[in-house]
């Protein structure tokens, strides 16, 4: 959509936000969500009917440099309501697009402003944040990229989407979103694993290149688990946020949705040759990804590269563990769980009668039935003083792996299960794995009120969601 469709649509300028500011630096971009047909697992097959940003799947890669100004004009061309959530981009709270919480939701047809500045390099993504479990699995969901101002050498960059698809034989999308089973499960798992919305066979290498590969868990409910099998992958960058550079445990690379993994890869295989990349996260279901094909022409050099691929540090506040005040957050409920009750509405609600009212999962004992309920948005359940850090101990008291987002900022990984993390990482979205307990650290220095939720979608609408305030 140019300038002249803009002007003409209604805009809705956040408070607070004068369009001067809003366009002031940086060109105004534009992105439109509404159905369309794409086609995903190959020209045998039907198309499939997806809801998409500007009629891809994903949406646009958008691009910009650090320190830049990001102004996206979202004109809602869905049947239904909607918002775009700039997943582990540090904006003010009014950006953040989370519906009645930070914004009124766009209504069809209705045109909402976002506009930003962008403070963090790294891999980031974009998709709604109203009925997202079903409006995501449809299709919307997209990368943003801030790319550093100074970045690593590497010959070629590329981004892999990755999505799960339940989808029926005529390649239409199964419409059961956010069932029960699901919900009450790992979330939904579907049949079909795609690449950049694609059923990939094989991606083209060459001998010799240094890839940097930008990796992002856009599913609702699917967990990776990649062994690029004959090569070893670097990680240099986690949920955006740089990481000192090291192998992945065990050289698979675990990834829960909405986490993101910067890769650096020096293919080292022989030219004309073809090795396969495997996910075998859930035992007894590993398949190929993808085959990487290298090229049959000479390496583009003997050796790999010696230069350097640790990445300049985002300009995180960094944890005071001295003056911290410290936070417990319990996830409990699902299937094979010890809840028997939990609050839901105000009310001490049994597991039976929380189960047929669609909702199994609880954060501290409490039910979330969604963003907006009966004129009430969430109580926060806790609220920080700007500029204090807070250490959050997470205890995952369910059977299921939960990874747990924070919006507005970033937090350290301090600990699992007692024992402090290897690489104090800087995350967004941190798995627990079943049982497991999660010490995180950061400093509240974003005020607004902020979701914090677990990013298998079907277990976020069935409840395990909350909010922290920063006053
Ligand atoms: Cu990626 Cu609250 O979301
Ligand atoms: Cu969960």
């Amino acid at each position: 959509m140019g300038g002249a469709g803009l002007a003409a649509s209604l805009l809705l300028l956040p408070r607070g936000l004068s369009l001067a500011h809003a366009t002031g630096t940086g060109p105004l971009r534009s992105l439109v969500p509404a159905p369309a047909r794409v086609r995903m697992v190959g020209a045998e097959h039907p198309e499939t009917a997806v809801w998409a940003y500007d009629g891809q799947v994903p949406g646009p890669e958008i691009r910009v440099r650090q320190g830049e100004h990001l102004s996206i004009a979202v004109t809602n061309g869905l049947p239904e309501e909607t918002t775009v959530h700039w997943h582990g981009i540090r904006t003010p709270n009014a950006m953040d697009g989370v519906p009645h919480l930070t914004q009124k939701p766009i209504a069809p047809g209705e045109t909402f402003l976002y506009s930003f500045d962008v403070e963090d390099a790294g891999t980031f993504w974009y998709h709604p944040h109203h009925n997202s479990a079903e409006q995501v699995e449809r299709g919307l969901h997209g990368a943003l990229i801030v790319e550093e101002c100074e970045p690593i050498r590497v010959d070629r960059e590329a981004t892999w989407v990755l999505d799960d698809w339940r989808l029926l034989p005529d390649a239409s999308i199964s419409e059961d979103f956010g069932n029960f089973r699901d919900m009450s499960h790992a979330g939904r798992l579907g049949n079909t694993v795609t690449i950049n919305g694609q059923v990939l066979d094989d991606m083209p290498v060459r001998a010799g290149e240094r890839l940097r590969l930008r990796l992002i868990n856009a599913a609702n409910g699917r967990l990776f688990g990649l062994r690029f099998q004959g090569h070893r992958p670097m990680v240099i960058a986690r949920d955006g946020h740089p990481v000192e550079p090291h192998e992945p445990e065990e050289g698979r690379v675990i990834l829960a949705p909405a986490q993101r993994i910067d890769l650096v890869i020096d293919m080292e295989g022989a030219p004309g040759s073809r090795v396969s990349v495997i996910d075998d996260f859930y035992p007894n279901q590993a398949y190929r990804l993808v085959d990487l094909v290298y090229d049959a022409g000479a390496p583009l050099r003997d050796h790999p590269l010696e230069t350097g691929i640790s990445l300049p540090p985002n300009p995180l506040a960094e944890p005071d563990l001295g003056s911290a005040i410290r936070h417990e957050v319990v996830l409990g409920g699902g299937m094979m769980g010890r809840m028997t009750e939990a609050m839901m509405g105000g009310r001490m609600t049994d597991i039976r009668t929380l189960m047929r009212h669609g909702m199994a999962w609880a954060i501290n004992g409490v039910v979330a039935e969604g963003h907006h309920h009966g004129g009430h948005v969430l109580d926060p359940i806790f609220t920080l003083k700007r500029g204090q850090t807070c250490v959050i101990a997470m205890e995952n008291d369910t059977a299921w792996h939960h990874p747990m987002h924070l919006h507005g900022h970033a937090f350290r990984v301090l600990s699992r299960n007692g024992r402090p993390t290897r690489f104090r990482e800087w995350q967004d979205t941190v798995l627990l794995a079943p049982r497991e307990k999660v010490e995180i650290a950061f400093v509240a220095d974003n005020p607004g009120d902020w979701m914090f939720h677990c990013h298998i979608l079907e277990h976020q609408a069935g409840g395990m969601m909350s909010t922290i305030r920063v006053a």
